[in-house]
């Protein structure tokens, strides 16, 4: 079994800059690619801006964050990920985005390679079908924010073999996670769960029940969250939401998994939340507040 020592990692938006940032911190060398260089030099900024703040708070050294940096690189070309041990993906939720990257590097990586996803809410064996190695494709559900939250779903398709999910177990908990193991039914445990009591949420607002603020209120001060569901919208994104809404009502049929009309007005507006500067509130003040949207 070769050990896992070199990580590549598609996509540097919300979940993949987190993920690139915790292999790093853990001693992987991590190679993040990126459709545009731009995408990836932002996100690798945004991370030395997280490793500078914990420094300042003395959380780590600053030589722990000149290695953790050191170990991190960027890049636009998949060849690049050729001597990976583990491929992890997080771009948008879209099977053909993530099964035609998965498709090439399956020709491009060695035959060791473990291909892993971070999807919300597609079946990991979608993905394993469209490669050579099924049984080495597997997902790895990280949460955002990913250096803070310390949950890992290791999800084991009908096809992934009891070595990739070996594998996959023992590399969450190196990252300092705590893994479960999940069916690969959509949306796993957590988003089972969750999707239907955001998406609940949107339609409160929709049919009035209470203001954007009062619906956050009622669940921070009244059940402990540490956000409300509409503030919890934005900061996932409103377009991955929709998508991954989408996506689970196409495999359930049931109503709680359906997008409520005000989300997908709310992607076609480009409303997606703190990422665009619109969401439920608007981000562009010192302080978020609610959005006028109408209703
Ligand atoms: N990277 C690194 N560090 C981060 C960070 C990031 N992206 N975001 C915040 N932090 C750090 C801050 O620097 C801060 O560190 P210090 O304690 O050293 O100051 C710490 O996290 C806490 O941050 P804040 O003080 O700014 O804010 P907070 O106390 O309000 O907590 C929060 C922020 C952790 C995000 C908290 O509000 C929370 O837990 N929210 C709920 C998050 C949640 O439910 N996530 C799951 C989403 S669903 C999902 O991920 C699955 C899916 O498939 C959609
Ligand atoms: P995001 O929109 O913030 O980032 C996606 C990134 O992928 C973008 O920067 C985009 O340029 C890049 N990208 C697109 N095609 C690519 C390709 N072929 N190769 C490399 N990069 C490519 O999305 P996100 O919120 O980080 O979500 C990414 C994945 O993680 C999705 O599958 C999502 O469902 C899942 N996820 C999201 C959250 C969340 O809270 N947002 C939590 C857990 C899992």
């Amino acid at each position: 079994m070769k050990k896992i020592e070199k990580v590549g990692v598609l996509g540097t938006g919300l979940m993949g800059s987190g993920i690139v940032q915790v292999c790093a911190q853990a001693g992987y060398d991590v190679v993040a690619r990126e459709i545009e260089e731009e995408y990836w030099k932002k996100a690798f900024g945004k991370i030395e801006g997280f490793l500078q703040k914990a420094v300042d708070k003395e959380k780590i050294s600053s030589a722990d964050k000149d290695a953790a940096l050191s170990r991190m690189s960027g890049t636009t070309s998949l060849d690049d990920l050729a001597d990976c041990d583990l491929v992890i993906e997080a771009v948008v939720e879209d099977i053909e985005v993530k099964n035609e990257a998965f498709g090439e590097l399956d020709e491009i990586c060695p035959e060791h390679t473990i291909f892993a996803s971070n999807t919300s809410s597609l079946t990991i064996v979608e993905m394993a079908a469209a490669t050579a190695r099924p049984e080495r494709v597997i997902g790895l559900h990280f949460f955002n924010p990913v250096p803070i939250m310390k949950l890992v779903e290791v999800v084991r398709a009908i096809t992934t073999g009891q070595e990739t999910f070996d594998r996959a177990w023992a590399f969450a908990e190196s990252l300092g996670k705590i893994p479960i193991a999940a069916k690969d039914n959509s949306g796993f445990v957590v988003n089972l769960l969750l999707v239907p009591y955001l998406l609940g949420a949107v339609r409160a607002l929709e049919s009035g029940v209470a203001s954007v603020e009062d619906i956050d209120k009622g669940m921070v001060f009244g059940c402990g969250h540490p956000m409300g569901p509409l503030t919890l919208l934005d900061f996932v994104g409103i377009d991955t939401t929709y998508r991954i809404a989408e996506i689970m009502f196409d495999e359930y049929k049931q109503e709680v998994y359906a997008a409520p009309p005000l989300l997908r007005k709310m992607h076609l507006a480009g409303y997606h939340g703190r990422k665009s500067g619109k969401g439920f509130y608007d981000y562009s003040g010192e302080e978020p507040v609610p959005m006028d949207l109408n209703l």
